[in-house]
């Protein structure tokens, strides 16, 4: 039996526990700053920050810079990394996910560390987290803005509740070499179609408040002018001018800070001798001092650990300090930072203030996300958002409003309903994954509708004649018999033709970007047959098609639609919705071409079929295949009644320019109307023509519409030889069009 403690010993013993807790709580950094008020979030927040930093130990500020890889399949963190969150070590993670997994990971970092600083989790959601729509170079066929908002809403309402709060999206870099395979994640050739884009994703991932649960934190990556990579291969080197900087590359990006995207991510690429995620006068000139922005700029995939490789640092420290004095303030994957900040900054080559300064980054967002006030997810609705049916009914509208009808001679499109007997062949036809493209984020295979799915569901599995023909690399003949016996024996056929879904994206550069293996040869045989056949391509970059657009009966650009794209690919052959997108990058004849882009320079000599001393090769045409802005539909339109007015403004006035856009023919359907300008004399030559607005709209037959766009200073300005933006007097002229070919003309005056 233990003996009674007198009662004045109990009294100082409690005194003495409650001295000691208290004085523990003191040294435990916590978030003890005022909680922000309606009237000075941001004041609050920046308060809280000061505290937090106050009383963080180096080693804990630099682990808030560590970005950690989680285990991909299962999007748990491994112990060495939950390690790490004990010791305030990792500020956030990529591929970490699921609402299970993040919460058990959250919980280490609120209950075990001594930090309790949450974790913040970032995945690639790209084109979708569970329900997959269409690939972003699809989407911006659509040329429908609140297409692409709506799909990057649904893909972070998804993504949020599984606990992923910050994506590495948009991509919104523009490039005009189509062998880049990581053209498929952009919205394509224009830096005005990519602006309004740019700001329409990050509209639909953030919302007004990405602190909500239905939104994520987004990323404009990658910063800058990865599009440039010589020769289209992926991490190449990128040479450019300030100019090409300011006109070309960096408009998307200024869209999307406009937009209040949260974060950035450097590239890979080095610009112009310095490597992106190290380069002061991008990341610090433009990106914070001129453009204003506040939030993290996270690095590529171990692209701090790369500035060795570049040749720009000697070792992890010299990258480290490289990178975070030129304003990259998380490091994702490579660990430079934290293995040698401490070092770094007692030998003076990095400042405690601009760690300080890369931690309020990092403190900001986590504070803009709510992280402090609701660190953990609700499970309980992660599966019944995950499998939303109206998502799916979304990716199926969206696909569709994604594609591209190339060709269609003879109304070969839509095929009737009524046929009984269909052949579908192709390396594609049948292929789940294929359907998705490249970063499919948390998509399943086993959930995606495939053509030949979507063909059955309209005519009937018995009526539906599938042979693959060869698979999507197509070095073999061998499956070419069957497939030609499955379409002599029907009465039309669909060939599904283009690359695997991993022939584009990241690290997928093609030095020939036709038609793999042998699927020319087996489109060749199938046209032989002599039956009616239409063919479905599936790419993730334009593709060089001559023969097939010389003689395929009709063409349907599908790009990679996604969970639905069987659906959508039967919607829009049979005519229940009609393809109305448009091309956002042009189609070249031969890979010689490239860079072939509508909007071009006029040269001192421009192309004079009659002048061998012009601008243009001795072996192929100058034109494209397919232009820019591009794309049939099932009815017809008319463009008439152009107007401009005033004719003539000032150097800050505007112009309203309107025309009349008439379906005359005989079914419902889609036209974008494209607003084209040129500055026909200036200081520095102009493109021959830039896209400046454009309206998608759906007509009934016989119905017509006024469609009217303005123009303002920042569509006539320009940047002068010294770098400022002006408008310069002088004649502008203007088309409006259904392509960046021909249309309606007319010209006005600024004064
Ligand atoms: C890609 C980024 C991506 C990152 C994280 C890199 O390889 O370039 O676009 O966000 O990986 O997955």
């Amino acid at each position: 039996m233990s003996r009674p403690v007198p009662i004045r010993l109990r009294i100082a013993l409690a005194a003495a526990v409650a001295a000691l807790l208290a004085l523990a709580l003191l040294l435990i950094p916590r978030d003890s700053a005022p909680p922000a008020t309606a009237d000075n979030p941001n004041d609050a927040i920046e308060a809280r920050i000061d505290d937090w930093l106050s009383r963080m130990t180096l080693q804990q500020k630099l682990g808030q810079l560590q970005q950690l890889d989680a285990d991909f399949p299962s999007g748990r963190l491994r112990d060495d990394q939950l390690q790490l969150v004990r010791e305030g070590r990792l500020g956030s993670t990529l591929n970490g996910r699921g609402a299970a997994a993040t919460n058990a990971a959250q919980r280490v970092a609120l209950e075990e560390s001594s930090l309790r600083i949450p974790l913040l989790f970032s995945f690639d959601v790209i084109h979708g987290y569970r329900t997959v729509f269409p690939v972003p170079l699809g989407e911006a066929s659509s040329w429908d803005p609140a297409a692409a908002e709506l799909s990057a809403s649904i893909a972070a309402q998804e993504a949020r509740a599984a606990g992923v709060a910050w994506t590495f999206a948009p991509m919104v870099d523009v490039t005009r070499d189509p062998r880049w395979g990581r053209i498929v994640e952009g919205a394509g050739e224009d830096s005005y179609l990519g602006s309004v884009f740019s700001a329409a994703r990050v509209h639909g991932f953030q919302g007004d408040d990405y602190s909500r649960p239905d939104r994520v934190a987004a990323t404009a990556k990658h910063w800058v002018a990865y599009g440039g990579t010589e020769a289209g291969r992926d991490y190449n080197t990128v040479d450019v001018s300030d100019r090409r900087l300011r006109e070309f590359y960096f408009p998307p990006f200024r869209a999307a800070v406009d937009a209040g995207v949260a974060t950035f991510m450097t590239s890979f690429n080095e610009v112009n001798g310095v490597p992106a995620t190290a380069n002061p006068y991008v990341l610090r000139d433009v990106l914070r001092r001129e453009w204003g922005f506040d939030g993290p700029v996270v690095s590529d995939y171990t692209a701090i650990r790369e500035l060795i490789i570049h040749g720009v640092a000697a070792d992890d420290a010299d990258a480290a300090q490289l990178a975070v004095n030129a304003g990259t303030d998380i490091e994702m994957v490579s660990r430079t930072i934290a293995e040698n900040g401490e070092r770094l900054v007692a030998e003076g080559k990095l400042s405690e203030a601009t760690i300080d300064e890369a931690v309020r980054h990092v403190l900001r967002l986590k504070y803009r996300l709510g992280l402090f006030d609701r660190p953990y997810v609700d499970a309980s609705r992660e599966a019944a958002v995950l499998s939303d049916p109206q998502h799916r009914r979304e990716a199926r509208r969206i696909a569709g409003r994604s594609m591209v009808l190339l060709k269609n001679d003879g109304g070969a499109l839509p095929l009737s309903r009524d046929l009984r007997k269909v052949a579908l062949v192709g390396p594609l036809a049948d292929s789940q994954v294929d359907m998705m493209g490249t970063w499919i984020g948390d998509g399943k295979e086993s959930d995606v509708v495939t053509i030949r799915d979507g063909l059955e569901q309209v005519y009937g599995s018995r009526n539906v004649r599938y042979a693959q023909g060869c698979d999507a690399p197509c070095r073999s003949s061998g499956g070419f018999g069957n497939a030609l016996a499955a379409v002599r024996s029907s009465q039309a056929a669909v060939v599904v033709l283009g690359e695997p879904w991993d022939w584009s994206g990241e690290a997928s550069a093609r030095s020939r970007i036709d038609l793999p293996g042998k699927q020319e040869q087996l489109l060749k045989a199938i046209a032989a047959t002599g039956k009616p056949y239409v063919v479905v391509l599936m790419n993730g970059r334009p593709l060089t098609i001559d023969w097939a657009a010389r003689h395929a009966p009709a063409i349907v650009e599908a790009w990679y639609p996604g969970s639905e794209a069987g659906n959508a690919v039967a919607d829009v052959l049979t005519g229940k919705v009609d393809p109305g997108g448009k091309l956002p990058v042009t189609f070249p004849r031969s890979t010689g071409q490239i860079p072939i882009h509508y909007d071009e320079k006029p040269t001192g000599r421009p192309f004079d079929p009659a002048n061998k001393y012009t601008s243009k090769y001795l072996d192929v045409d100058n034109t494209p295949l397919y232009p820019f802005g591009f794309g049939l539909s099932y009815t017809r339109f008319a463009l008439s009644d152009l107007s401009v007015s005033p004719g003539t403004i000032d150097a800050d006035g505007s112009v309203s320019v309107s025309a009349t856009v008439r379906n005359v023919g005989r079914r419902a359907g889609d036209e974008v109307v494209q607003l084209y300008l040129r500055d026909r004399v200036a200081s520095v030559t102009r493109p021959v023509r830039s896209l400046r607005g454009f309206s998608r709209v759906t007509l009934q037959p016989g119905a017509s519409q006024r469609v009217t766009f303005r123009l303002d200073r920042d569509d006539l300005a320009l940047l002068d030889a010294s770098g400022r933006s002006v408008v310069e007097p002088g004649a502008f002229t203007v088309w409006v069009s259904n392509s960046s070919v021909g249309g309606l003309e007319a010209s006005f005056t600024v004064e």
